[in-house]
């Protein structure tokens, strides 16, 4: 169901309560973007340490880092060979624990990425089962069928990986011949656990209780609406216009599963036994925001991702819409709304806002794509909408580098292109590779200060020296001074744990609201809107006298 504005209670809350989870600012460090240490090119956890008071500088309560365990990388991490282990080209578990210590000396929380639907294919279980028998204990923790036809030589049914191409992969047995085939809803290199068997629910418990021993906050999960597939695995014709990792589609028999509340509720009691307010965050993409609520009933996981919002275009009667049903939706079932606008498998949100063609989620932009971005139009847009959103009572989360209004690259040399999306659809589709680029911190450095020798694992554009940290520190116009007073404005007055009341009168192209002691006007229509009477507390672009200009958001303090 749709609420109006008319609809909406006067007051929405974010489901109240004093849990860290419920309010936090969450920063996701992709860390072989972040800043490289060791100086071969590729992000690392000592990079990260070093970087910890430039984090409390900005302003954040958390930070989420996507996967740093062993992996052969064949999907930047999301491909996991040893669950309780640091890949070398991060650092060791050593470098992890000091991390941990630093980020928590500084009163920063930390969630980790964890990876349930799938291991990599050099997991040693999945080695395992290709030299084991079809029918043994070891095939049973992955998803291995007999195909079908005379010989077995057609896939068990017609799904197709969510990266491009089949999503099933032919083995060759133990004497040679061709033999069953196994699933992977994402690349070959990421075969599908069985989750309906027990010793993969046990292995993931103990995995849970590495990280958390060591003084983990919480989890991030992969894909926390895929572990469970129907019975029978049925054929399925996904709709070509869906989001790549199933949004958009209902009835999908690999996502949103019943079953798969299970074992949120089983995660959910491991993390209750520890203290300290441990919390899980769903990755879901799934097609309304009330089925997105069931994963976080009061017995399953804390927060889960708030795509509907990201999926928003920049309406504002659509924005009002995702806003008021996200707060009545999760309220219902007791959770906070989270709120987000860009992670490392979107369009960064500076270059999404003013495309000017469809872009489903995942398939990124190049040079070859239609509908370009003006970067102008875009970065305005971007602090406008990171101005709305920090405003909203819940938790935001952040992507490393919006805090300076990076833009998608979208120039990449295509022998540069590493997203399996790239490869899988043979260039049909480019894939996230744009908005992975590692991030610059001095204009006037090698690879802009992501280390010191100059070495990237993607190329970074030659304008990336006007984003560098160092130059938007000083500067109060900068997008990065922008975040912090936001973050700053959040934290002083409450923002996270208020409420929202609309506030009308503003015209159909306005989004106004108040939360507690803070008005909130951003005009996404073509004229000027007159401001309220009030100090302008932050404001995220210039104002025109007492109006507010296109495409910008202020933060008034009531009169
Ligand atoms: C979602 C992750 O965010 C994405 O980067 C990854 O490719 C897939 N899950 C598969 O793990």
């Amino acid at each position: 169901m749709t609420f109006t504005q008319q609809d909406a209670r006067p007051e929405l809350e974010s489901a109240p309560g004093s849990e860290w989870w419920r309010t936090a600012v969450i920063y996701q460090i992709y860390p072989r973007s972040f800043a490289d240490a060791s100086g071969d090119g590729l992000g690392d956890l000592p990079g990260v340490t070093a970087h910890l008071d430039d984090l409390k500088e900005l302003g954040v309560d958390a930070i989420w880092l996507s996967p740093f365990q062993r992996s052969p990388q064949k999907d930047a991490g999301y491909d996991v060979a040893d669950y309780r282990d640091v890949d070398p080209i991060f650092g060791t578990l050593a470098d992890f624990d000091a991390m941990l210590a630093g980020a928590h000396d500084r009163g920063i929380r930390v969630i980790v990425d964890l990876v349930p639907n799938h291991s990599s294919d050099q997991h040693v279980w999945f080695q395992e089962a290709l030299n084991a028998a079809p029918g043994s204990p070891e095939r049973a923790r992955y998803i291995f069928r007999d195909g079908k036809g005379k010989n077995g030589e057609l896939p068990p049914n017609n799904w197709e990986s969510v990266f491009g191409g089949g999503m099933w992969k032919r083995v060759t047995e133990a004497d040679g011949t061709p033999g069953q085939w196994y699933l992977h809803i994402f690349d070959e290199s990421q075969p599908d656990f069985d989750w309906t068997n027990p010793e993969v629910r046990a292995e993931f418990e103990s995995i849970l209780r590495f990280w958390l021993d060591r003084g983990v906050d919480g989890f991030r999960v992969d894909v926390a609406h895929g572990l469970i597939k129907a019975a029978g695995l049925p054929d399925f014709t996904p709709d070509p216009e869906g989001g790549s990792m199933g949004g958009d589609a209902a009835g999908v028999p690999y996502w949103g599963q019943p079953g798969v509340h299970e074992v949120w509720r089983e995660w959910h009691e491991v993390l209750a036994e520890y203290d300290g307010e441990r919390a899980l965050c769903a990755e879901a993409w799934l097609p309304t925001v009330a089925q997105t609520a069931l994963w976080v009933r009061p017995d399953e996981m804390h927060q889960a991702f708030n795509f509907a919002y990201l999926e928003t275009k920049w309406d504002a009667e659509a924005l009002r819409d995702v806003i008021t049903e996200s707060l009545h939706e999760y309220a219902a079932v007791g959770a906070p709304s989270t709120w987000v606008l860009s992670n490392h498998d979107v369009v960064r949100h500076a270059s999404r806002l003013a495309l000017t063609a469809e872009n489903p989620q995942g398939a990124g932009i190049g040079p070859k794509s239609p509908g370009k971005p003006d970067p102008v139009k875009g970065l305005r847009r971007a602090r406008a909408a990171t101005s709305l959103m920090l405003a909203l009572p819940g938790s935001s989360y952040l992507y490393q580098g919006e805090e300076l209004g990076l833009p998608e690259v979208i120039d990449l040399p295509d022998d540069a292109r590493q997203d399996p999306t790239w490869f899988r659809t043979e260039g049909e589709r480019y894939g996230r590779d744009g908005c992975r680029v590692p991030i610059p911190w001095t204009a006037d450095a090698p690879a802009y200060g992501f280390n010191d020798t100059g070495a990237a694992w993607l190329p970074q554009p030659a304008e990336w020296a006007e984003f560098a940290r160092d130059v938007q520190r000083e500067d109060p116009a900068s997008t990065l001074s922008l975040y912090r007073s936001l973050l700053a404005e959040r934290r002083a007055h409450g923002l996270g744990a208020g409420s929202l009341e609309w506030l009308d009168g503003y015209g159909d192209d306005v989004v106004a609201f108040r939360n507690g002691p803070v008005t909130v006007i951003a005009n996404l229509g073509d004229g000027a809107v007159e401001l309220p009477a009030g100090d302008v507390l932050v404001a995220s672009g210039p104002l025109d006298g007492d109006t507010l200009p296109t495409d910008t958001t202020v933060w008034i303090a009531a009169a």
